[in-house]
């Protein structure tokens, strides 16, 4: 793959290399798409402040989210239809995240399975949950992240409904791809992607298609989670969803102060600050606007991580300066992942640390640790 030099190189090679429907999927945010551009638009608001003449040598970013060590405090969020942006996809984004000491994050919507990606790595990774209505098949996800040795459960809060993103609905996106002149289309004109694509067998939801009941095939995503994904979740379900994974709990999707506190209340290991990439509710604010209040709040009582429009490095020592012990990166994996599989995730991945890397040691730290308000020149936040 062509070399980049930051994440919108990877993100430029990606939109050549996947099928529009895809790239539009892993791209978009919902309605005016105003809470995604805010994501990214808000982290340029912040101001480091320039420090020069210390001692910069002997730098280190490792550190540790929920007790496990980190080689930096970026994990790769749960994505769904990960593995249809390059062929085999989430096998090949763990594998790299693997090499880099970060967690990997299974998404419940995930082409390859739970079993598939334990088969194919070592180290554990993480399972994102969906809660559906059918709770014996949502009990069984969990027994099968636990049976797959996963080390952490992401339990998403903030997709009882699908908010709408128009590209898809404009692509008449489906999983596993139709076949109307449109779709071959698009497919054709990504010739690679197609040969990758070719040689698996992986290209459904492999977590859900023939495991849930009268589930053999998907053809539209926002029919299927308009149906099964379960519009009355509640606080109560956290505790039996804790009760029966028994292991680290996180819990994704929080942007508002009282939702944080409920989210302590519950004994939960981590939250995450997340307005779901600005793919929910359109018109949330910026998830790292919300980080400071919500890390303030609660930040004694649980560990308090962020993702949503981090681009580069700085966005990570950002979000850790304002209060998070952790952050988690979605499109900029993906456009690697899109762009040349794994060696682009582990591209992603290599430049987010160096630039991080870099930015300490300019802002006159050699530690992740000291990356507190300290490095802050100015922010609104
Ligand atoms: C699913 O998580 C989505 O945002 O599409």
């Amino acid at each position: 793959m062509a070399p980049a030099l930051d994440i919108a190189d990877l993100k430029k090679q990606a939109r050549r290399r996947v099928p529009k429907m895809f790239f539009d999927y892993a791209d978009s945010g919902s309605y005016t798409q105003s809470t995604y551009a805010a994501n990214e638009a808000d982290f340029h608001r912040i101001k480091l402040r320039q420090r020069v003449l210390v001692d910069m040598t002997n730098r280190s970013l490792e550190t540790d989210m929920i007790g496990q060590k980190v080689s930096m405090p970026v994990a790769l969020a749960p994505t769904g239809l990960t593995g249809m942006q390059h062929a085999d996809g989430e096998i090949l984004a763990a594998q790299a995240a693997e090499e880099a000491g970060v967690p990997f994050t299974l998404s419940t919507m995930s082409i390859c399975s739970i079993e598939d990606v334990a088969a194919n790595t070592t180290s554990p990774f993480w399972f994102q949950l969906y809660v559906m209505k059918d709770r014996d098949f949502v009990g069984s996800l969990i027994d099968r992240a636990k049976a797959a040795g996963c080390s952490a459960l992401v339990l998403t809060l903030d997709l009882q409904i699908l908010g709408q993103r128009h590209n898809d609905l404009r692509n008449s996106l489906s999983t596993p791809p139709k076949f109307t002149p449109k779709h071959l289309w698009q497919m054709a004109t990504r010739p690679l992607w197609c040969m990758e694509m070719l040689k698996t067998q992986r290209r459904t939801f492999g977590n859900i298609v023939g495991h849930a009941k009268n589930v053999s095939d998907l053809s539209s995503l926002g029919t299927w989670t308009a149906e099964q994904f379960d519009p009355q979740l509640s606080w109560k379900d956290v505790a039996w969803i804790k009760e029966r994974w028994g292991g680290k709990l996180i819990l994704k999707g929080v942007m508002d102060v009282d939702d944080a506190k409920m989210a302590a209340d519950t004994g939960a290991d981590a939250l995450i600050v997340s307005n779901h990439g600005g793919r929910q509710l359109d018109g949330a604010p910026s998830s790292i606007s919300m980080l400071p209040k919500i890390a303030e709040a609660v930040g004694d009582r649980i560990e308090v991580h962020m993702d949503g429009g981090i681009r580069s490095g700085q966005d990570v020592l950002k979000a850790m300066a304002l209060g998070a012990k952790g952050t988690f990166i979605g499109r900029p994996f993906l456009y690697g992942l899109g762009a040349g599989g794994k060696a682009g995730v582990r591209q992603a991945l290599e430049i987010i640390r160096k630039e991080m890397d870099t930015t300490l040691a300019l802002c006159g730290k050699r530690n992740i640790h000291e990356a507190t308000r300290d490095i802050i020149a100015d922010s609104p936040f």
